[in-house]
């Protein structure tokens, strides 16, 4: 790696000696960034559930978000069908569903029958009426017309095992048994068989209905957990890890006793992440996917540890779910954090480059990460944003479509060659802790393989100067047409709005190379650049 000050200064002797003009254009090679592509070097499979969303009762996702009745832009089961034609647009493997800190007074019971039955209730979480117009079947109805797998979230904060419980039987006994028939009652013969189940929402937060200490959180999802898997034995379980991550917080003591008490039960840890530009620095706030990176490795660890004592072998993994995580900062205070307008971030391109490098980070980190939701599809801190009459695509949507489309198969250890820089201390985030991140690489790369075709990810994280970068094959050739994708804008600031879009996806021309193990490509400013073409052997 070589080093520049933050303000992206060259202090390495190649770069003088090109403004000295001893170095000529067509000799730069020595100097140029690189990335080494190994496909020998593989970290493990892309498991297509790190493109997930989230659908929270909050604020507009679900009303006047995915579900508005009476809308002319909705269908007569309320489903607004631009913001499904968009979400199906971002290619969603799995959506979590109700929530998020809602679900710790969520009782899932008022949200199924008759419609006009259903009792309205205070939502204490956001301050809201809940009038449970929307529940379990029109979310199913949603996810299985938008191609999405459910994953649902149960209430460990003021709900109880047994209340677990009869919701798994609702949704996955065929009948028999009350609530099995109660489903049928309500029009749905087939049970909708739903594989993934998180045991409460950020049960370590004092924010959370509900909220206990670690000890008392595993004591009661391990009796939900059994009562649930009892009904529905080839259940998933994901246990709510640390999501406090506030300067006076323990998340890894949580985390070290949530695993120990619940190794032998659950399938996945969640955790969460929420970071933004508080200070308005932009290199300290591209550097934030790095600290997702640390966590991940972080916890990796306790679980590996976990694992060899309970036993468990690689063919009955703990693996780690993020299945909140976004860019939330703005709308984080005050009004915004409340009722029917809550939590609705306006994004700019910055914002879009830190997805992008948090999606590398899933993807560098396979192994371990099988599960990622971006919080939350729609007006909610989303890629989504609607009107009444009108609905446009913020700048996040766009780096998560590119992966969500393309980025499968093997992902690959990249060795990555060019300039780095360090940041001063900072938040992360407005509820996060203070970090310092040392040789932060310019470009933020991840890569994946699948049958023949290498998928190459690259955020430029440089303001100011493009990066010009060989791209080598250290295995096999490049040959071939290579598709190239950029999502970039006027300036790091600049934001999209209903009727303008100033941050997209742009297909570039594409690059042709002859048997060669190498390409060169110039990575422009505050870019995300996908490439996409064969390696063969
Ligand atoms: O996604 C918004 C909120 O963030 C969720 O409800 C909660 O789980 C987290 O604190």
């Amino acid at each position: 790696m070589r080093k520049l000050n933050s303000a992206g200064t060259a202090t390495f002797f190649a770069a003088a000696m090109v403004v000295a003009g001893f170095l000529f254009a067509g000799q730069l090679t020595a100097q140029n960034a690189r990335i080494k592509i190994d496909i020998d070097r593989q970290i493990g499979e892309v498991n297509k559930n790190v493109y997930g969303n989230f659908v929270e009762h909050l604020g507009r996702c679900v009303y006047g978000g995915i579900y508005d009745e009476g809308s002319p832009l909705a269908d007569e089961d309320g489903i607004r069908l631009d913001v499904l034609e968009a979400a199906k647009g971002l290619n969603v493997s799995l959506t979590r569903y109700p929530g998020g800190n809602f679900v710790s007074n969520y009782h899932w019971k008022d949200g199924v029958g008759p419609k006009d039955e259903r009792p309205t209730r205070m939502e204490l979480a956001w301050a809201r009426l809940e009038s449970n117009r929307f529940g379990t079947n029109e979310f199913i109805d949603f996810a299985r017309r938008m191609g999405t797998e459910p994953y649902f979230a149960v209430n460990l904060g003021t709900g109880t095992i047994e209340e677990a419980q009869q919701w798994v039987e609702y949704c996955n006994v065929k009948e028999g048994p009350y609530y099995a028939e109660l489903r049928k009652q309500h029009g749905y013969a087939e049970p909708h068989n739903i594989t993934y189940w998180s045991l409460g929402n950020e049960m370590d937060g004092f924010w959370q209905m509900g909220h206990l200490n670690a000890e008392d959180y595993s004591k009661k999802a391990r009796e939900a957990a059994k009562l649930m898997k009892l009904t529905s034995p080839e259940i998933k379980l994901v246990a709510a890890g640390s999501s406090n991550y506030r300067p006076n917080a323990d998340p890894n003591e949580w985390n070290a006793t949530i695993l120990h008490e619940l190794r032998d039960v659950v399938d996945y840890i969640a955790l969460h992440i929420y970071v933004g530009n508080v200070a308005d620095n932009y290199y300290n706030y591209l550097s934030t996917p790095l600290v997702l990176e640390e966590r991940t490795q972080i916890v990796k660890g306790m679980i590996l540890k976990e694992m060899a004592y309970a036993q468990r072998q690689s063919d009955d993994p703990i693996y780690i779910a993020w299945d909140e995580y976004n860019v939330w900062y703005r709308a984080r205070v005050g009004e915004d954090m409340t009722g029917e307008r809550a939590l609705e971030e306006h994004y700019n391109l910055e914002d879009a480059l830190v997805i992008a490098g948090f999606l590398n980070a899933f993807i560098r980190n396979a192994d371990v990460v099988k599960m990622a939701n971006m919080a939350q599809l729609v007006n909610v801190i989303a890629p989504i944003f609607t009107s009444e009459t009108d609905m446009f695509k913020q700048t996040i949507y766009y780096p998560l479509a590119l992966f969500a489309n393309n980025a499968f198969g093997t992902a690959l250890d990249v060795a990555v060659d060019c300039e780095t820089y360090d940041t001063e201390e900072f938040f992360i985030g407005l509820a996060e802790s203070k970090t310092t991140q040392e040789d932060v690489p310019f470009l933020d790369v991840s890569a994946t393989y699948d049958d023949g075709q290498v998928v190459l990810c690259v955020v430029n994280r440089n303001k100011d100067k493009a990066i010009t970068t060989d791209i080598i094959a250290q295995e096999g050739l490049f040959d071939g047409e290579y598709e190239v994708y950029e999502v970039n804008g006027p300036d790091s600031k600049a934001q999209n709005d209903f009727g303008k879009t100033l941050v997209e996806t742009k297909s570039k021309p594409a690059l042709r190379v002859k048997k060669a193990d190498k390409m060169t490509y110039e990575f422009p400013p505050h870019s995300f650049t996908m490439i996409k073409g064969a390696l063969k052997n």
